[in-house]
């Protein structure tokens, strides 16, 4: 359950979320056994209705596991469409590889083995929506390397920025921004207080804070 609504907005939540794909469900089961870190399904159904609000044809993804999150947004981005998922972890990349076979979108996906970091540079763009969700610590690296790639209208989306399991809390990110407390060099609380100063003073893009799931940052290139 997120820690930023209350018990009865989660339920509702779920409620208005789509269950009927089988593939989601075996994933969803899989994260639940394995304790893997997906964003969790009120974050797929947000990315989902992002890429469907902007018609969205191109997304790029920083640290892809076994296709959870890509997953929600394939159906979005329609046949023509194309989704770079990118996992240092070959087995989780190959599960990835499997479910969306399974689901009928592996068409319109391609699949890298790798640093995203480094993935990026073999791509020119435009994506219209890239979603961060590698080291917290090199998020800011993550949209250095992709922000001129980005399209107008696009947006990047930076997950688990306002809670990080003990490592922060929305509590610990405002006493950083506020300058009332310093956070541990190289720590997910730095990285993410870097990265939040960084892009809401980026003239190209746009900024809001989206408290789903573990939190979103999601700036938008004006
Ligand atoms: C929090 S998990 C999220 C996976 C997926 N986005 C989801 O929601 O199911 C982060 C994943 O990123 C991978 N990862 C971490 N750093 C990476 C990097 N620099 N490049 C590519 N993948 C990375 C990890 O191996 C891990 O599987």
């Amino acid at each position: 359950m997120s820690m930023l609504h209350t018990v009865d907005v989660d339920g509702l939540l779920t409620l208005m979320n789509p269950a009927d794909d089988p593939i989601l469900e075996r994933m969803e089961d899989q994260a639940n056994r394995e304790g893997f870190p997906t964003v969790g399904h009120e974050v797929g159904a947000f990315f989902r209705l992002c890429a469907r609000l902007m018609d969205a044809e191109s997304v790029f993804e920083f640290g892809s596991g076994f296709g959870y999150s890509a997953y929600w947004m394939a159906p979005a981005i329609g046949p023509a469409g194309q989704i770079v998922l990118t996992e240092v972890d070959e087995d989780e990349l190959d599960q990835a590889r499997a479910y969306f076979e399974q689901g009928g979108y592996a068409d319109r996906a391609v699949f890298e083995r790798g640093d995203a970091l480094e993935v990026i540079d073999r791509y020119d763009g435009p994506f219209d929506l890239v979603h961060l969700d590698h080291e917290n610590e090199r998020y800011l690296d993550g949209f250095e390397t992709v922000r001129e790639k980005v399209s107008q209208g696009g947006v990047i989306v930076a997950d688990n920025v306002l809670h990080s399991g003990e490592a922060m809390s929305p509590a610990d990110l405002r006493a950083v921004l506020d300058g009332a407390r310093t956070p541990d060099e190289g720590s997910s609380l730095a990285g993410i207080a870097e990265y939040y100063t960084h892009v809401t003073n980026d003239p190209e893009f746009e900024t809001s804070v989206i408290p789903v799931g573990e939190g979103i940052f999601a700036s938008v290139r004006t």
